[in-house]
């Protein structure tokens, strides 16, 4: 039996990825948590239902040309089982209209060296999203007989689980910035939540987002689950939808993030990354001032890249200046056109998985200093 899962971080030369599907993907009904994700302006708001063919049929496009731009180089590809994501979700403690679908694998699976860790997510209508995933688990599962397929504490999503009061007719965008700088989130710490792209895996070092879908009680759960690593703590103030930190801060190499300027880093948090000799840049502008139609997501997509080894990154290719920016940072830079799937859950680093990347469990960070340890 050989190994199949193995990574440990997102910039070591990676080997074998899952590429999410856009099949049957919804725009699931309003709910606590993504009440506070959909921004205010957005024309998705209070729109529900199946996504339309054509649009899916375009996002597939793009996602099978990342599948044969990886295979192109050498990486092996995988790709998760859509269900019918278009039925209603029922539980002892909620019930919603709809699922939402398997396109950003990034969100529901935490890949720790020979771990896949399935995310207790916050949005109720992606509470069975990991059956999509649940035939390639069982498949390294039988292949690699060190691999680790876990699932973190079901939680229960009902209305305990969140500031039922977060969302009423007075908020602004003013005042989700106040909340989010304070910490104060539509998700409270009744249970363990997060999101998998939520945690930037850095060998030893997992960094956490505090945000609307991650709360302090899953890094506790981190510290408890993953006792050889160490837990942080980090927030971006300026984003009045903190979820995931994909399109803040990237790593590109040992040494090297960029941050998103409109979202940096507090100067506390900053001094591990100073004291152990890292570069952080300011991510270059987006090319776009809005993102594509009915999507979750900001124009800050265009840092959402995915590295394939310490000096090469596939960036999306109508986003000039990052590509440029990442020119001149020493990397390789593949442009490849992405924007059709960004609805369907996020951009190129979204909508990957993990699953193998050569090299070991390094220690990028030996001098740690107070400002981000959950337990110093
Ligand atoms: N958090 C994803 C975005 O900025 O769009």
């Amino acid at each position: 039996m050989s190994t199949i899962v193995s990574s440990w971080n997102d910039f070591d030369p990676l080997k074998h990825v899952i590429v999410g599907r856009a099949d049957n993907t919804c725009i699931s009904p309003s709910e606590p948590a993504s009440k506070a994700k959909v921004p205010l302006d957005s024309p998705m708001r209070g729109m529900t239902g199946p996504r339309t063919l054509d649009t899916v049929e375009k996002a597939n496009v793009q996602l099978d040309s990342l599948v044969k731009l990886l295979e192109s180089r050498g990486v092996k590809v995988d790709r998760p089982t859509p269900i019918q994501f278009n039925q209603a979700v029922v539980t002892p403690n909620f019930m919603t209209g709809s699922m939402f679908g398997c396109m950003p694998p990034r969100d529901v699976l935490l890949t720790v060296g020979n771990e896949i860790l399935a995310a207790p997510m916050s949005f109720r209508a992606r509470y069975f999203e990991y059956l999509a995933y649940w035939p390639l688990m069982r498949q390294y599962f039988d292949e690699d007989k060190n691999f680790r397929f876990e699932q973190a504490p079901r939680p229960e999503l009902g209305d305990n689980s969140y500031d039922m009061a977060y969302f009423d007719d007075h908020i602004t965008e003013d005042i989700l910035l106040e909340r989010t700088a304070k910490l104060h989130m539509v998700t409270k710490e009744y249970e363990i939540l997060f999101d998998a792209a939520d945690i930037l895996r850095m060998g030893k070092d997992l960094f956490c987002q505090h945000g609307l879908t991650t709360n302090r009680k899953a890094m506790e759960y981190l510290r408890r689950h993953f006792p050889n690593h160490r837990i942080h703590a980090v927030n971006f103030p300026g984003d009045p939808y903190p979820i995931h930190i994909d399109a803040t801060f990237v790593p590109l190499r040992p040494g090297l993030i960029i941050n998103n300027p409109t979202r940096k880093l507090p100067e506390p948090q900053r001094k591990i990354f100073e004291a152990n000799g890292w570069e952080i840049h300011d991510a270059a502008l987006s090319a776009h001032t809005e993102p594509p139609a009915l999507c979750y997501s900001s124009v800050w997509l265009s840092m959402n890249c995915l590295v394939l080894d310490h000096k090469t990154v596939i960036v999306e290719e109508s986003e000039k200046a990052q590509c440029e920016q990442m020119d001149k940072l020493g990397m390789n830079v593949l442009p490849l056109a992405f924007r059709d799937a960004y609805p369907f859950g996020g951009g190129l680093h979204c909508a990957t998985a993990d699953v193998h990347r050569e090299g070991t469990c390094e220690d990028y960070f030996p001098k740690q200093v107070p400002g981000t340890r959950i337990d110093l």
